[in-house]
């Protein structure tokens, strides 16, 4: 009698356990796997056709931009692919290449575009001055008349990044970080941590939106 409860017992915690560690790798964490960069090489054979051999994606003016995924950070890479496999991320074209991926392919592309050099952005040429001064003041300084916090407080000095959590828009292609601006604004991006991005491209008007693109894509953190 006793021993039986105690099976009992023992089971739902091992249940509670598995449900735990399920949840640790949907959010991308992956504590129990480590990412190998050359295994991640051939897993991202696929991959080079949008994303490109050297990870630095496509603008495609008018139509979908590929990011540069080249020198993001490991964690963030792979909270994404999570995030495309579960549905907090929306793509046509995305979903069947992260759903080609298990989790440990994914770890390990994550290393393998972490390690590559920054590469340069395009789409923030041919913008005129006053479009680019707007972006810069939103990019740096925020619009505090329209609650805009700047970008740079969160996404870290030149807008580079910041740890895991924060990615680089700097030196990432105009047209895809408008694509995400307004998937944010139409509640098809629905991944980010307490929908902190939700809450800022909401408050962007279309001009704010080609604004900060353009300036953020001028500015390079490329790789020397
Ligand atoms: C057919 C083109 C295409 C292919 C092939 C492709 N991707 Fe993508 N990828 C995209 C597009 C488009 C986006 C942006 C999707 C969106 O708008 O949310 C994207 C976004 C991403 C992101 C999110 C980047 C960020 O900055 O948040 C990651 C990570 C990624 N892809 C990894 C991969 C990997 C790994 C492969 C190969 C297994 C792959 N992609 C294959 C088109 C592609
Ligand atoms: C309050 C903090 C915060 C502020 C301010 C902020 N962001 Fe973000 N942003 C985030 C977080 C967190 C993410 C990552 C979301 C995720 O986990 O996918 C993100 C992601 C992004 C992405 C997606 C990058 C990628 O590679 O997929 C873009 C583009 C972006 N932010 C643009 C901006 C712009 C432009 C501004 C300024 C107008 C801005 N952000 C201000 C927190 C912020």
């Amino acid at each position: 009698m006793n021993g039986k409860r105690f099976m009992g017992t023992s089971k739902r915690i091992t249940g509670g356990l598995g449900l735990l560690l399920g949840v640790g790798l949907a959010a991308g964490q992956a504590v129990a796997l480590e990412g190998d960069a050359e295994r991640g090489q051939a897993a991202a054979g696929t991959c080079v056709a949008c994303h490109q051999a050297d990870g630095s994606g496509m603008n495609v003016p008018g139509g979908e931009s590929w990011p540069r995924l080249a020198g993001m950070d490991a964690d963030y890479i792979a909270k994404q692919l999570h995030d495309f496999q579960e549905g907090r991320r929306q793509s046509a074209s995305m979903l069947p290449f992260a759903n080609m991926l298990d989790d440990q392919q994914i770890v390990d592309v994550a290393a393998y575009y972490s390690e590559m050099p920054v590469t340069e952005a395009q789409g923030g040429d041919d913008v005129d001055d006053a479009l680019l001064a707007r972006g810069e003041k939103l990019a740096l300084r925020g619009d505090w008349d329209a609650y805009i916090v700047s970008c740079m407080s969160c996404h870290g000095p030149r807008n580079e990044g910041a740890g895991s959590d924060f990615p680089g828009i700097s030196s990432q292609h105009a047209g895809y970080i408008e694509s995400q601006l307004r998937a944010w604004q139409a509640d098809e991006r629905r991944n980010d941590p307490q929908n902190l991005m939700g809450a800022v491209a909401k408050r962007m008007s279309d001009e704010d939106i080609r604004a900060v693109s353009a300036w953020l894509a001028s500015q390079s953190v490329a790789s020397e």
